[in-house]
């Protein structure tokens, strides 16, 4: 499935080219957020944040929307009977702004098909393994605990899964023998907020493909001697 196909990105007003309006999920920080917003501004994607939507009233994501003036909401799931109508509540409110593509960022709640089946192949996670291995919380605990020498963050469509859609985009960090959950999540972070703007460029620009589980990005280059060994030995 080509998605530039049902992907409506509409010219900008003035420009020609393909906007995109994108509708950001948080719960926390908000760092992958203002990434976000900071590419739009910057015109390094052709794309803007239409709306924010938190689940917790005190996420500091909300001020950063509100810094630039972005209309947020907060919606919080403890005052919906189920999954549902918390998710009916977002689609509305996404539909209203009339968002395009959905970026899950350090969102803490699993979507249902509510939002699914609204926004088809059309809403992103970022998650900060490299998937499949560690889906869930604290991957990055848990990257520690196991061992890995090797981590990072991954871009992936979501699914009815917990993490578990096609992957669009890998960065991997090294992990260091003192690393900590905290040293490592900065690390990774870090490779977080090239990626995921990267990937809403990409879509922006209808140069994602979808082939069953394989996501195919068109004239990506692929680097030939590019890869990351730890330890080097
Ligand atoms: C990020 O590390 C993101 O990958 C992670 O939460 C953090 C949010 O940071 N998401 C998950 O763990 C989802 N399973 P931010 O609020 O500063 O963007």
């Amino acid at each position: 499935m080509n998605l530039s196909d049902q992907s409506p990105a509409k010219a900008a007003p003035g420009t020609g080219k393909r906007f995109l309006k994108v509708g950001v999920l948080v719960s926390g920080n908000g760092s992958n957020l203002q990434s976000i917003i900071d590419h739009c501004e910057a015109g390094s994607i052709p794309a803007g944040v239409a709306c924010v939507i938190s689940n917790k009233a005190d996420a500091f994501a909300l001020e950063r929307a509100r810094n630039h003036s972005i209309p947020c909401a907060v919606l919080d799931h403890k005052n919906f009977p189920d999954r549902e109508s918390f998710d009916a509540a977002m689609v509305r409110i996404l539909r209203e702004h009339s968002v395009q593509l959905v970026a899950l960022a350090g969102f803490n709640r699993i979507v249902s098909p509510v939002m699914l089946e609204a926004f088809p192949m059309a809403i992103l996670n970022i998650h900060p393994a490299l998937l499949p291995a560690f889906p869930g919380n604290r991957a990055q605990r848990q990257a520690v605990e196991h061992g890995v020498k090797i981590a990072g963050c991954t871009v992936h469509f979501v699914d009815s899964g917990t993490d578990s859609g096609p992957i669009i985009s890998q960065a991997a960090v090294p992990v260091f023998g003192n690393d900590t959950e905290e040293t490592l999540s900065r690390r990774i972070l870090k490779e977080e907020h090239k990626i995921y703007p990267t990937v809403i460029r990409l879509y922006a620009e209808g140069k994602i493909r979808v082939e069953g589980r394989r996501v195919l990005i068109s004239q990506a280059q692929e680097p030939v001697d590019l890869f990351l060994e730890n330890p080097p030995l």
